[in-house]
């Protein structure tokens, strides 16, 4: 019989497994992602950490459905309304969280002030480092303000040491900054391998379900190199997290993608300042501060990020190409779907937008994924392309068809109350969602068909 092999080929990426080296990865198509890691069963259990086996046992027998209790699970809760709203209304004891995000986005400030406010509320929380030493970590904590004994900190990279940190200080809530630092001796390999990032992982949610400790572990999001991003982790952990926005600005995204114990697609708003992140309470307001007066290429629109809807402002440029290929940019919104709406401009309008430049933006660096930002895309470009200015109190929500059609889409009526609520006067919206918004006063609503009537409207 041919010995089992001890080693095992992952996709970086997705997690994807496979005996065999690939040059793509069959499941997510990626290029040079795959890696070679100590496969599960070469790993040699520590004691007391063995895999159940899979046999049915005397008290392991299937339970009926109906006979089951339901505990109701306590939250804890982070002194973050916007970071609470992201987790489904607090910290689940027990629970183990990932974070990712770039480099420098933020991740440990946040977790920073994670851990002051549940310290300063009697929780006590255990900081464990393996990135930078104690001193770096009491400069980023000054600027955020003073803490109290139930938060202690912990330099380590060795997770066997962590693990016997954590069992006896017993915290509440403990954090693994960075998971790509912990190595476990268990398992070969540098620490930030595949390998080691999975077994430490795994290590940490039996810990956590063991003895009900929350752990939030960090990971950075890096497309190549040695370190394994956070992707293939998704699948272990309860909750995945993610902190975007651009480093140059200064809001702040934290985006849930995955939670077993809530909703996903929450979303939660920070800025950064120089004494930590501050939570923002009304997006749409901060969104739209600074939105230049009569300029063309601009106009506002509503997407829901989660429950809620925020206003964000489209802009586009439009210039004349002197490349024989003309430049296309988007920032925010998906380059596919930028080119398709140029398109439909091009073809159901006439517009010769072959012949230009064109550069698409959703201020503030929100990255945006709703079919019903289309109709106010397609004004962006069409005043960027002819030079006419919209009314500052327009906004437009609808989805464009490929005939140029403008099409309903889902919670209208929360997007125009968001737009009402912040000052608008006037909505365009699509002509088949008018029956069912009727009872909207307070801001004029103007139904369209297509992308041609909706042009002739906002065009003064
Ligand atoms: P950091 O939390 O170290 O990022 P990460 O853990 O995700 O790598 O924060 C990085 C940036 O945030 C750094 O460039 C400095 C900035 N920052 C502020 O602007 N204000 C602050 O109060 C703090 C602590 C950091
Ligand atoms: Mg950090």
């Amino acid at each position: 019989m041919a010995k089992a092999k001890d080693t095992i080929f992952f996709c970086k990426e997705c997690g994807f497994e496979s005996a065999k080296w690939a040059g793509q990865c069959p499941a997510c198509h990626e290029w040079n992602t795959f890696v070679e890691a100590p496969s599960q069963k070469s790993v040699k259990a520590a004691p007391g950490r063995a895999h159940a086996s899979l046999r049915l046992t005397e008290d392991k027998k299937p339970v009926a459905m109906s006979e089951i209790e339901a505990t109701v699970s306590v939250r804890t809760e982070t002194g973050m309304k916007e970071f609470d709203r992201v987790l489904g209304g607090g910290i689940i004891k027990g629970s183990l969280v990932l974070v990712g995000g770039d480099p420098g986005i933020g991740k440990s400030t946040l977790l920073t002030q994670l851990c002051k406010n549940l310290s300063d509320a009697g929780h006590k929380v255990l900081y464990i480092t393996g990135e930078e030493s104690l001193s770096q970590i009491k400069l980023r904590a000054d600027r955020i303000g003073t803490f109290n004994g139930n938060m202690k900190l912990l330099a380590e990279t060795d997770l066997e040491i962590v693990e016997s940190a954590i069992r006896s200080e017993m915290p509440e809530v403990a954090i693994i900054d960075s998971i790509q630092t912990m190595f476990s001796a268990d398992t070969t390999g540098a620490p930030g391998s595949v390998g080691q990032v999975r077994e430490c992982t795994n290590i940490l949610m039996q810990l956590a379900k063991g003895i009900g400790v929350s752990i939030f572990v960090v990971g950075h999001v890096t497309k190549e190199g040695v370190v394994a991003g956070p992707r293939i982790l998704e699948h272990m952990v309860d909750t995945v997290l993610y902190f975007e926005g651009d480093k140059h600005a200064s809001y702040r995204v934290l985006r849930g993608v995955k939670n077993r114990f809530g909703s996903t697609n929450e979303v939660g708003i920070f800025e950064m300042r120089s004494e930590g992140l501050k939570e923002v309470a009304n997006p749409s307001a901060f969104m739209l501060s600074g939105r230049p007066e009569n300029a063309s290429g601009s106009i506002v629109s509503c997407s829901i990020e989660g429950t809620r809807p925020i206003l964000v402002e489209i802009q586009a440029l439009v210039a004349r190409s002197g490349l024989g290929n003309p430049r296309r940019s988007s920032t925010g919104i998906d380059y596919n779907r930028m080119n398709l709406l140029i398109a439909v401009l091009e073809k159901r309008l006439g517009l010769h937008f072959s012949e230009c430049d064109a550069y698409l933006n959703v201020v503030g660096g929100i990255r945006i994924n709703e079919t019903a930002l289309d109709l106010a895309v397609v004004i962006a470009l069409a005043s960027g392309y002819m030079d006419f200015a919209v009314d500052a109190g327009t906004i437009a929500i609808g989805e464009v068809g490929l005939s140029g059609e403008v099409r309903s889409v889902n919670l209208m009526e929360a997007r125009i109350q968001e737009a009402k609520k912040l000052g608008f006067t006037r909505c365009i919206v699509p002509k088949g969602a008018m029956q069912a918004l009727k009872n909207i006063d307070g801001i004029a609503l103007e139904g369209v068909d297509n992308v041609k009537e909706a042009i002739n409207k906002v065009r003064k």
